[in-house]
């Protein structure tokens, strides 16, 4: 296992704790989850990662980064689907980097698809800055205490015309007082249990407005209803760590929602070229 000075890039106190998380519990996540660590999900996962590739719009000869990488199933299966996809991921756990590395090998992607153990809120100090297509984040934006400083990364190592993805759980709205007060403690015990911070839509599409981002698209994921899982899995999670176990739908009251975001880093400068800047992109 890679000791803290071999994480590239200084890692924070919160993250730590995150990757601390997964040394631990990975062996648990794996068994129920299989190689791919996301609670929205289709039946066959395989779907769900086509799904994502049409969404995050991914093709063929990007240079992306996984932010939040678990241990490679997605970039790998990415890899395999794009045969010219090169694929930079990171995970702030030692312990899935290894497994990752491992799981790239077994693939045979290991020429397009590489693993760095390091902080995602640092990722100009891991990759070369401004120059990918993406940054994907699937089910690991949500670990961050400072959502702003993964966004303004996420954005320095983008080149102009590059797109952020995010796919995670936020915190759901109610006008009903009590409703919402269970909303908050179901949230705040997903947050203890995860080393987790359920997002707050607001807050989070001003930060990747307030960037300089133009929103794309914010929507639920787009999965036909026979294909998707239901969050069964989710539930034998739970079931392993103990908390939040759903054993009836009667009184339950859903704590969050999914949702997707697509967000472009405009082509053309705000300041410098007014005229063309909702273009978004150089053909
Ligand atoms: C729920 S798992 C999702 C893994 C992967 N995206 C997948 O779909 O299989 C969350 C991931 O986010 C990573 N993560 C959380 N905070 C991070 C940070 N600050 N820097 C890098 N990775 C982080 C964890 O190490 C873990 O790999």
């Amino acid at each position: 296992m890679a000791s803290d000075s071999k994480v590239r890039g200084m890692v924070q106190d919160a993250p730590k704790r995150v990757g601390d998380f997964y040394d631990r519990t990975t062996p648990q996540f794996l068994e129920v989850y299989g190689e791919i660590i996301q609670a929205f999900r289709t039946t066959d996962v395989a779907d769900y990662l086509d799904y994502t590739i049409a969404s995050a719009q991914l093709a063929d000869g990007q240079h992306i980064i996984d932010a939040g990488c678990g241990i490679c199933g997605p970039a790998a299966y990415f890899a395999g689907s794009l045969a010219r996809l090169k694929v930079e991921s990171c995970t702030v756990s030692s312990v899935q980097s290894e497994l990752a590395r491992e799981h790239i090998r077994q693939k045979g992607v290991e020429d397009r698809v590489n693993v760095t153990l390091g902080d995602y809120h640092r990722l100009p100090s891991l990759f070369p800055p401004l120059s990918f297509d993406r940054v994907i984040f699937l089910e690991s934006f949500g670990h961050s205490k400072d959502k702003a400083g993964a966004v303004r990364s996420a954005w320095e190592v983008l080149r102009p015309g590059g797109k952020l993805y995010i796919k995670d759980l936020f915190r759901r709205e109610s006008k009903d007082e009590w409703e919402q007060l269970h909303i908050d403690h179901i949230c705040g015990q997903i947050d203890r249990a995860y080393e987790y911070e359920v997002g707050d839509l607001h807050q989070v599409l001003s930060a990747i407005r307030k960037q300089g981002f133009i929103l794309e698209f914010l929507r639920p994921p787009q999965v036909p209803m026979e294909k998707f899982e239901h969050l069964s899995i989710s539930n034998d999670f739970q079931n392993l760590f103990g908390i939040g176990k759903i054993d009836s739908w009667d009184s339950y009251v859903f704590p969050i929602d999914f949702y997707e975001i697509l967000a472009v880093k405009p082509a053309y400068s705000a300041e410098k070229e007014q005229h063309l800047y909702h273009l978004n992109r150089k053909d």
